[in-house]
């Protein structure tokens, strides 16, 4: 997309208009996630480590890949005790982590995952345990079934309209309990929201997990990803809160309802300054069937100072479940 790693993310500073030390680490870290998803998405499901080398992890039997993110490998698992499948997501925090920064990012995720354990909801893919073995960091997790929203963001994959607000009233949800439980998601987006069609049921996965890897230093350092679905807030380094997971719902709605995102630029400085300046446009400007009281909703959830968002994702809830009912 851009060349001068260097220069492209001083400029995007300028962009942003903040300048703190503090503030540029937070977003080195997010860059250097974003290298790695960049690169993994043309490798397609090719995990870390590879599946066919782990015969088990923890207490748990290893079976098949059944996805990868930006530093992780996904595999289905099974719990030899028990019987139960589960989803096993697996780190390798050495690939990304050196010296006291992978010290301190294994005391992290292992903090994190025990806090998201604590979470019981049926909008939230339950996470039994967080463990270490052969060198990886792991999560066990509820195997959901279905797909995550990825497929849902663009033609053909489009859901209809109501179908969405439905999905997007257990996101937020799910949210609400969890920020009722003082814990922030800090990275919702289509790839974390499992949605099985059989069902109609939606699971939030990652609780904490951004947090979790969100350590100072990386080995790969500063290098471009996408903040496309981060609040301004976060962007600049602040810390985020139930509203900044309201912002991103509200980014994963716009995408689902007029299969684009709200701030599209060529690079990455123009996007970083149109998600800190730019009012987002109307979802109406895209779809013009959509109706006013949507747009609003969605602009609300899209307004840059995080007060003027809804205020808590049970009422958001509420909202998008009575405009889906007009839409049917
Ligand atoms: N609990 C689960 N049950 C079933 N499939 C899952 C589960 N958790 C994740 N997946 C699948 O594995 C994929 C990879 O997940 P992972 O969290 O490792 O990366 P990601 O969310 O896609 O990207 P990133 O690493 O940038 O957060 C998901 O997109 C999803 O399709
Ligand atoms: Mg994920």
């Amino acid at each position: 997309m851009m060349g001068g790693e260097f220069l492209t993310h001083w400029a995007a500073w300028a962009a942003v208009g903040v300048g703190a030390a503090a503030s540029i680490a937070i977003l080195f870290v997010r860059f250097g996630r974003g290298k790695h998803r960049r690169a993994s998405d043309e490798a397609g499901d090719r995990p870390n480590t590879p599946p066919g080398t782990l015969r088990t992890l923890g207490r748990y039997e290893v079976g098949r890949a059944i996805g990868r993110g930006a530093m992780s490998s996904v595999l289905l698992g099974r719990d030899s005790a028990s019987g139960r499948a589960v989803a096993l997501k697996t780190l390798a925090l050495g690939d990304e982590f050196d010296g006291e920064a992978l010290a301190e990012a294994r005391r992290r995720f292992l903090r994190e995952a025990g806090t998201a354990a604590r979470l019981r909801h049926e909008g939230i893919a339950q996470v039994f345990e967080a463990g270490e073995d052969q060198g990886l960091a792991y999560i066990a997790m509820e195997h959901v079934h279905g797909h995550d929203l990825r497929r849902c963001t663009q033609p053909p994959g489009l859901l209809p309209p109501a179908l969405v607000l439905r999905i997007g009233a257990q996101v937020a949800e799910a949210l609400a309990h969890a920020h009722r439980q003082g814990v922030v998601h800090r990275d919702i987006k289509p790839a974390n929201v499992m949605f099985d069609p059989t069902t109609g049921t939606a699971k939030v996965t990652d609780f904490g997990i951004a947090r979790a890897t969100d350590v100072g230093r990386t080995r790969t350092g500063l290098l471009l990803g996408t903040p496309a679905y981060m609040a301004p807030e976060q962007l600049t380094g602040q810390p985020a809160d139930a509203r900044s997971d309201l912002y991103s719902l509200g980014v994963v709605l716009f995408q689902l309802l007029c299969g684009r995102l709200p701030h599209e630029a060529e690079s990455m400085a123009a996007l970083l300054g149109q998600i800190a300046h730019q009012r987002a446009p109307d979802i109406r400007s895209v779809c013009p069937q959509l109706p006013e009281e949507l747009a609003l909703c969605v602009a609300a959830m899209l307004s840059k100072r995080p007060d003027a968002r809804p205020a808590d994702g049970r009422q958001l809830a509420h909202e998008l479940r009575t405009i889906a009912a007009r839409l049917d």
